[in-house]
């Protein structure tokens, strides 16, 4: 088969990538590298850097082949940075967005898996792990755009036959097992590769943001799935769509608060994280957990890695190997004082 994945030089396409060419199937990436990586892309997937906001260029890239899929992953996504500028996020995953979504109309693409994430589901404090039934109230411009999204390939199917799933991820950690891939935004802002820099001491103490919430330490919970889990998803969920389109909630549906991370950190490494308290964050929920049950019965998938350990072992051998992400491969730290096993 032959797919394409957009955002596949970023964190989740690049894994995304390695699974589809693993499996035996041709990719092709666009991605502009805002925040995506040009080392990030295995030499068997051919790049087109290219903005999803460039119609002619998707015209001429959809034009070339038939394809038999798309992964839309590129956007961007960073919930703080949409509330100063909630209107530029709106319009820009929209508006690439919309132009993908059209592109595959004209192109008679019959499939698409779309990023959606757990910000949809913001709001008032949700208790347990939450379905796909759960009140769609996006706490933040970030979430907003993704629900739109959602809604227009709602329309592409009805009116155009384009089936979708939109998988909402809940916090995407760990790297590739096989150390091909990794995290590496630029600026940093989750907990795990934060929590690695400060426990390597690149970066200052990390700091918890707020330690009163009505959780058993104070920390916030949220759902860590290990990336590769995520990445052999969307290969899951391909036959699904061929019946109908769907929206699942994707995660291990086991929550981890800041400080269970911070002690496997210590477990998995031997050190600890240095950090301090700092006020709440507007806007953060005190838990984030998703309820998969519908994405394992229907797809038959289930996390390989679902022990936070397993994902901050991941997470650490690729940081302790690329210290300063794709920028510098030369100075590797020895993973093996940094890792008790
Ligand atoms: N990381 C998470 O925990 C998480 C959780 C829920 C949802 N998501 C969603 O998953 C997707 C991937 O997240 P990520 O962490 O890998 O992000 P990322 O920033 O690493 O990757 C996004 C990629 O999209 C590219 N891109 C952005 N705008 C583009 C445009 N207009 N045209 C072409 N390319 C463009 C970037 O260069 C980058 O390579 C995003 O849609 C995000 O909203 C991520």
């Amino acid at each position: 088969m032959r797919y394409l994945v957009t955002g596949g030089a970023g964190y989740i396409g690049s894994h995304i990538v390695l699974a589809l060419l693993d499996a035996g199937h041709e990719v092709e990436i666009i991605d502009n590298l805002s925040t995506g990586h040009r080392k990030a892309v295995p030499s068997a997937a051919r790049l087109h850097e290219v903005d999803l906001r460039d119609g002619a260029a998707l015209a001429s890239i959809f034009g070339a082949h038939q394809w038999d899929g798309v992964f839309h992953l590129a956007a961007l996504s960073i919930v703080g940075e949409s509330m100063r500028d909630p209107l530029h996020y709106l319009e820009h995953n929209f508006t690439s967005s919309l132009n993908l979504i059209r592109s595959c109309t004209q192109h008679g693409v019959r499939k698409m898996v779309f990023s959606s994430t757990a910000a949809l589901f913001g709001g008032p404090d949700r208790h347990g792990a939450i379905t796909e039934d759960a009140a769609i109230i996006p706490g933040s411009a970030y979430g907003e755009s993704k629900f739109f999204i959602e809604r227009t390939l709602h329309w592409a199917d009805q009116v155009h036959g384009l089936r979708s799933a939109c998988l909402r991820y809940f916090n995407a950690a760990g790297a590739d097992p096989d150390g091909r891939a990794g995290e590496d935004h630029k600026p940093e802002t989750h907990l795990i590769p934060l929590a690695l820099d400060a426990m390597l001491h690149r970066r200052p103490a990390l700091q918890i943001f707020g330690t009163d919430y009505e959780t058993p330490d104070g920390t916030c919970i949220r759902d860590y799935t290990h990336v590769s889990d995520i990445a052999a998803a969307h290969i899951c969920v391909l036959d699904v769509l061929d019946q109908r389109s769907v929206a699942y909630n994707l995660g291990t549906g086991t929550g981890h608060s800041n400080l269970d991370v911070l002690k496997s950190i210590a477990r998995v490494s031997g050190r600890d994280v240095p950090w301090h308290a700092a006020e709440r964050r507007a806007g953060d929920p005190s838990g984030l957990v998703a309820d998969a049950t519908s994405f394992t019965r229907d797809t038959g998938w289930t996390p390989r890695y679902a022990a936070i350990d397993q994902i901050i072992a991941t997470a650490l051998a690729w940081r302790a190997r690329h210290p300063d992400g794709y920028g510098d491969a030369a100075r590797q730290i020895d993973a093996a004082s940094v890792m008790r096993r």
